[in-house]
């Protein structure tokens, strides 16, 4: 197992649809295995193939729910249906969302409440996993990745010229951007 290089915004990977996942051979557990090396790593909550380079429709994600239940798996061709998403203010602290290719920073974002995701697992069989709370907002954000959007991406006007200068003072927003878990200092 590897960790591998996770790239940062503005590379073209991070910007576009992922393709679907077609070959269950074992390149793709190998792929599958250095996501979980590389999330525990850096650490985080979840992690999408495009982070590292990979333009393909895989996630990764581990997670301990407010009742001490254990989350921990990976999901390839994921759907993700929604329930409502609220039109009000999202909190400024509890709702703060962070990503790893937009490392060291977090703005409040509104999601849906519950998510169901389906998708297979690395031998194909079938998933399905019902989530709420952050648990949901885990999923909706690695969904995103997959689809060429980040949390950034959707966030209220208010933010945008915040979102803006940290891009452009951090040298972001251009390809060929990345930092390694373990090595370099930058947490998301
Ligand atoms: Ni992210």
């Amino acid at each position: 197992m590897t960790i591998r290089p996770i790239v940062i915004k503005g590379n073209p990977v991070l910007h576009r649809r992922a393709d679907e996942v077609t070959v269950f051979d074992q390149d793709l557990r190998e792929l599958v295995a250095d996501m979980f090396e590389t999330m525990d790593k850096a650490p985080g909550v979840g992690l999408a193939a495009p982070q590292i380079g990979v333009g393909k429709r895989i996630f990764t994600y581990t997670y301990t729910e407010d009742d001490g239940t254990h989350r921990r798996g990976v999901v390839i061709n994921p759907v993700l249906e929604l329930g409502p998403i609220s039109e009000e203010e999202p909190d400024i602290e509890e709702e703060a969302e962070g990503c790893l290719s937009f490392p060291g920073y977090r703005f409040p974002l509104k999601r849906a409440e519950v998510a169901t995701v389906t998708g297979v697992d690395l031998e194909q069989n079938p998933i399905k996993i019902e989530a709420s709370g952050w648990f949901a907002r885990i999923f909706q954000h690695e969904f995103d990745h997959l689809n060429g959007f980040l949390y950034i991406d959707k966030l209220r006007s208010e933010w945008l010229d915040d979102v803006e200068e940290i891009t452009k003072d951090e040298g972001w927003g251009v390809d060929g951007k990345s930092w390694l878990p373990g090595q370099d200092n930058l947490e998301g």
